[in-house]
């Protein structure tokens, strides 16, 4: 017999499923080995599988030959137990450990792989690069907190699959070879062999199929859905992601947010047992603007931004006069409570911070606990002007202001509200177990795209404006405002959706105010266009940026950790080394001629 063949010597048992109630057993575990401990003739192997780790104990004066074999295992080395489990002496329970009070007495030990040294400690808590930790993703994967992500990961997935499947939801698979959409970020293309020069592309969302679903008579869709984006990486951003992507017809945005909101409150008691009270706070796009500075406001801490316009028109400090003056804006923070955090030195360097969001500097005013007054701008202004800032900041002492004035209203909103967010973060005040769920509603239909000198759709051509708004579509398409929602989670867009147009009329009004011709909307848009001739139901939805709910509901800061094979920033795979070059064969069947390539860079 192959004398590493798991035959004869498969697993009875989980290593970390095993506990006293089990004591007294005959006990197989396979897995592999976590750590060697030699306690002079007594020799400890850990051995771990993804249920965690047991001791498996071998004593040289019982068995010398069976100690000699486990003396020779070395780390990761794979191997299968077979022994009786005990409860361990009263001195040798290790509380740490789920498995601390038994031990395996081992009486067999079949080596069935044995590993060289492993690039990086799997067990320990010593750090590790990222960059050696992707490059050999499979050992890193084997460390146990990586493995609960993904594990939390699958419980929110099946939830998602019952919740929906409850309630009258089909799971629909679309297709991954599909059509370039413009109006989104870069697509991923796919070169046709059988038709030179023409391109698939790898779908953004599956947005026009769950649409056409619903033309279909599908009525509810649901699916897991791999999109690709060509965008800039960030922690919540990677190329390929997954979508829990819905779609409903003869809805309402109501309809929409109930049987969402009851989903979120389900994976969260299943998951975390957290409780989330519904219905769920709803704010408009502009209040989450203006208070927060963000469209996906963190609703964890104060620190809100107060408009000081008015005031700035009336004073004498030339900055906030001339933006009130001409049009623009002046707004603050009051970090309240932490003036003693924010020596000079360090508010100097948060100008620099809010200057990376467009703003053009950031004045300040702190409040010592005995009440005087430290400022870059107090002594341009009269007691008075001073007065009813401080008023409006509800300023206390030991409270810091910070001030930005812009002729944008949104960057000096955004700036702002960025620097909320980073100083909440480096003075401690978010509490990580605190869960603040809320629906921004209410998105303009348009935003400004200064690279195309356009009016572009804010979230997709196919989301229906509010109907008190439809009138201003060519008059006034900027003031117009969408039924699109998003759902935030701690200041983390979660997902997104809208409802959609259904009248085609409404349509082609739409892409006209996009600025597309009657032609260019066919060209593009054709299919859909026609299709919504023949019948359309209301309808809408959203989806669910699976990899951030599993990040943020596991605790942790990118969504790389909840995902088994992730891209790193520059869109590479170090495992598999890719992208990668291929054969000039290959090029030629599709057709295509390389002008540049990577190395000639
Ligand atoms: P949207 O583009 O807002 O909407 O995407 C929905 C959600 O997907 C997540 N997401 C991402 N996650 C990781 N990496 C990325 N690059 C990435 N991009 C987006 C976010 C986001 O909220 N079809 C519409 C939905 C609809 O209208 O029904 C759509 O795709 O969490
Ligand atoms: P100055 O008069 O340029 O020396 O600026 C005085 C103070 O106003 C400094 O603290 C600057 O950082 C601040 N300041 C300058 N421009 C702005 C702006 N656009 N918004 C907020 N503060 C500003």
């Amino acid at each position: 017999m192959n004398e590493t063949s798991i035959h004869g010597m498969k697993r009875t048992h989980l290593c970390g499923d095993l506990r006293l109630s089990d004591a007294g057993k005959e006990v197989t575990v396979n897995g592999w080995v976590d750590r060697v401990r030699d306690n002079g003739g007594v020799l400890f192997l850990l051995v771990r599988d993804r249920a965690g780790i047991v001791q498996c104990t071998f004593d040289k004066s019982v068995n010398a030959e069976l100690f000699d074999v486990a003396f020779s295992c070395r780390t990761e080395f794979v191997v299968a137990v077979r022994g009786t489990l005990v409860a361990r002496d009263a001195a040798a329970v290790n509380s740490k450990m789920a498995t601390g009070e038994v031990e395996l007495i081992a009486e067999e030990l079949r080596i069935l792989s044995k590993a060289e040294t492993t690039p990086f400690e799997i067990t320990g808590d010593k750090e590790v690069g990222d960059q050696i930790r992707l490059k050999y993703r499979y050992l890193d994967l084997r460390r146990p907190s990586m493995q609960r992500g993904l594990m939390t990961r699958h419980r929110i997935t099946q939830i998602a699959r019952n919740y929906f499947d409850e309630h009258g939801f089909i799971d629909i698979e679309t297709p991954m070879l599909t059509k370039s959409t413009p109006e989104g970020a870069r697509d991923y293309l796919v070169p046709s062999r059988v038709h030179p020069g023409k391109f698939y592309a790898l779908p953004q969302s599956p947005q026009q199929y769950k649409q056409l679903l619903m033309l279909a008579g599908m009525d509810r869709y649901i699916q897991i859905a791999r999109c690709f984006r060509d965008e800039d990486l960030r922690a919540d951003r990677q190329p390929e992601f997954t979508q829990i992507d819905l779609e409903m017809s003869f809805v309402e945005q109501d309809d929409v947010m109930e049987v969402n909101e009851g989903f979120i409150q389900r994976v969260f008691k299943e998951v975390l047992d957290v409780d989330i009270a519904l219905p769920l706070p709803r704010m408009p796009w502009i209040e989450a603007m203006n208070r927060f500075g963000s469209d996906k406001p963190d609703l964890r801490f104060g620190f809100e931004i107060k408009d000081i316009t008015d005031i700035a028109a009336q004073c004498s400090f030339k900055v906030f006069h001339d933006t009130a003056e001409n049009g623009g804006s002046v707004r603050l923070i009051n970090v309240n409570g932490y003036a003693d955090k924010f020596p000079r030195k360090e508010i100097d360097k948060l100008a620099d911070f809010v200057k990376t969001y467009r703003a053009k500097g950031l004045a300040w005013l702190k409040i010592a606990e005995d009440g005087t007054m430290t400022s870059s701008f107090a002594k341009f202004l009269s007691e008075e002007e001073l007065e009813a800032i401080k008023a409006r900041a509800n300023a206390q002492p030991n409270d810091v202001i910070f001030v930005v004035a812009d002729p944008s209203w949104q960057v000096a909103a955004v700036s702002l509200g960025a620097l909320r967010c980073e100083l909440a973060k480096r003075l401690g005040v978010i509490d990580k177990n605190d869960f603040k769920l809320l629906w921004v509603t209410e998105f303009p239909q348009f935003e400004y795209s200064e690279e195309e000198n356009r009016l572009v759709a804010m979230h997709h051509p196919f989301t229906a404006p509010m109907d008190e708004d439809i009138d201003k579509l060519d008059t006034d398409p900027a003031s117009v405002r969408a039924k699109a929602y998003d759902i935030v989670l701690n200041g983390c867009e979660l997902g997104g959706g809208s409802i959609r147009i259904h009248d085609p009329e409404l349509q082609t009004k739409m892409f006209r105010s996009l600025g597309f011709s009657e032609e260019q909307a066919q060209e593009q848009f054709g299919h859909l266009i026609t299709a919504f001739k023949f019948g359309a139901p209301p309808h809408g939805g959203m989806a669910y940026g699976l990899d951030r709910l599993c990040m943020l509901m596991a605790g942790l800061d990118s969504i790389r950790d909840v995902i088994a094979f992730p891209k790193v920033q520059n869109a590479s795979d170090l495992m598999m080394s890719c992208p990668d070059v291929v054969d000039a064969k290959q090029l030629d069947e599709l057709s295509i001629a390389l002008t540049r390539t990577e190395d000639e860079e």
